[in-house]
């Protein structure tokens, strides 16, 4: 696909010159963008809501003009906002991704957006920019015939003090796509090494730090955790580091992200129904790496390494068995009692090297337990930690990007299930509380440093198409990271 052009104006809605002009509608009457441009076409804006909107968030009704009514755009689409009072970002996201489906549907090329900007107009037209983008968003794949309707250019209306929240939008909406990309692509077409490829040209793209770490280094970091789950797979591990620098004497954020492209469940072999979903187990590695690639951009005031360990967890002749023991780079032993609970393992290491390095704060993103599912199923992650400061700080960049976080509990009695008869831990800690569990013995590795969480195995991929969230992967956490390395310090 050509390149989409986005671009933000401060025109009035009735000059923009556009297939389909989006304008809002609440459930009590028309938005004033579109109240004032409905006395230019009579009215018939107040009709059509009343005739054919519920008054519900996202719902589209479309009208064809003639151009002669001075309104330029060929048509209009009336998206609902749902109840005035409850307008908010995420309101703004969903109806700006509903309407720019809708609209592609109908054929529309050329798309502009006048939707409210409240009293906060950053975070309203950020979210206006995002959740036009991310609904249009769109897995390559591959098909050999390529879809024909495609919106080939998105301008947002709004004043001109939204045009920085605009760009900063765009960004992340970019990075988020460039996760789910990454997500959605099979297990044969980014194995470890091809995806290590594909970081160390984005990351030089971007003007980041990066080095590739292979088999034998990682072997000389004594990470023998990570190796672990890599023997039973013939595609080599690859360790990628990212590195933003924002100043010599500022304290670092380490993010760390699963990469498992592939989870087979190993020699503990998961069932084969639904097993091809395992692709995207990679997901928290993918965030990582788009969110590091927005900082540049952004440029918070602390350091950032992503660290992404990647291998395949297969079940191969050289595969690691249930019960045997590695030893990880900070000297702790582990025994495998479980070879699917592979995320754990390369996160210990990654983690626990962070830490060594000298990393103020620790936050690690995976999609790492089939019981967060259970417990809050494709609504939020659940985040966990070991410090209030963090923990408040990564809640409140999760509430600014839209992206819901849950946080669930850390008591010390918990630790009890990972004993091992025969090492420092095992990496199972058995059925109740199964998310928990698998984070604090993540957590072992972290040690004192502040260190955070997130379990995004229920939202890092969708089944149905939401409202800017087509169905598969969701890119979760790319807009999260990125707004925390900027509210750090
Ligand atoms: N990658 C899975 C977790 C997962 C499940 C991700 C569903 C996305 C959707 C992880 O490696 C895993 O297999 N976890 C096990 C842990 C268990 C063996 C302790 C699980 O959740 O069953
Ligand atoms: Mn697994
Ligand atoms: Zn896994």
């Amino acid at each position: 696909m050509r390149e989409r052009e986005v671009l933000y104006s401060s025109l009035p809605p009735s000059r923009a010159e556009t297939d389909v002009l989006v304008l809002g509608a609440f459930a009590e009457g028309l938005e004033e963008e579109a109240f004032r441009l409905d006395a230019l076409l009579g009215g018939a804006l107040e009709e059509m809501r009343k005739e054919e909107m519920k008054g519900e968030v996202g719902e589209t009704a479309f009208l064809r003009l003639r151009g002669a009514e001075g309104v330029r755009a060929r048509r209009i689409c009336l998206v609902g906002l749902g109840k005035r009072e409850k307008l908010d970002a995420e309101v703004l996201r969903r109806a700006a991704g509903s309407a720019a489906r809708a609209s592609r549907e109908r054929g529309g090329r050329d798309l502009a957006l006048a939707l409210p900007t409240g009293e906060d107009v950053p975070s309203h037209i950020r979210a206006v920019v995002e959740g036009a983008l991310l609904g249009l968003y769109r897995f390559p794949g591959y098909r050999s015939k390529p879809e024909e309707r495609e919106v080939e250019r998105l301008t947002v209306l709004g004043p001109e003090e939204g045009r920085e929240a605009f760009e900063k939008g765009l960004l992340l909406a970019r990075c988020t796509s460039l996760a789910r990309d990454l997500t959605n692509e099979p297990a044969n077409r980014l194995t470890p090494e091809i995806f290590a490829r594909r970081a160390e040209e984005e990351a030089r793209k971007a003007g980041l730090g990066v080095e590739v770490w292979d088999e034998k280094r990682c072997e000389e970091e004594g990470m023998g955790a990570f190796l672990g789950v890599a023997r039973g797979s013939k595609e080599p591990p690859r360790l990628v580091h990212l590195r933003y620098r924002a100043g010599e004497d500022l304290p670092t954020l380490a993010l760390v992200g699963k990469g498992i492209t592939f989870d087979s469940g190993g020699i503990s072999i998961k069932p084969s129904e639904g097993m091809d979903e395992m692709k995207m187990d990679m997901a928290g590695a993918a965030a990582v790496l788009a969110a590091c690639l927005a900082l540049p951009v952004l440029r918070p005031r602390v350091n950032v390494w992503g660290l992404l360990p990647l291998t395949e967890n297969m079940p191969g002749g050289r595969a690691q068995r249930p019960g045997d023991v590695v030893r990880a780079c900070n000297g702790k032993t582990i025994e495998v009692a479980n070879t699917d609970a592979e995320g754990r393992l390369i996160l210990a290491d990654a983690v626990a090297w962070a830490v060594k390095g000298g990393a103020r704060w620790v936050v690690d993103i995976a999609t790492l337990t089939g019981a967060v599912v259970i417990a809050l199923g494709h609504q939020a992650a659940a985040l966990l930690g070991n410090d209030e400061g963090l923990l408040e700080k990564v809640r409140r960049a999760g509430e600014e990007a839209g992206e819901r976080l849950w946080v669930l509990p850390s008591y010390p009695e918990y630790r009890e299930q990972y004993k091992s008869q025969i090492a420092d831990l095992k990496n199972v800690g058995g059925r109740p509380a199964g998310t928990i569990t698998g984070a604090l013995f993540i957590g072992e590795f972290a040690g004192d440093t502040p260190w955070a969480h997130l379990d995004i195995a229920g939202v890092a991929w969708h089944d149905k198409d939401l409202p800017y969230q087509p169905k598969g992967a969701s890119g979760f956490g790319v807009r999260t990271l990125a707004l925390l390395a900027e509210n750090l310090p």
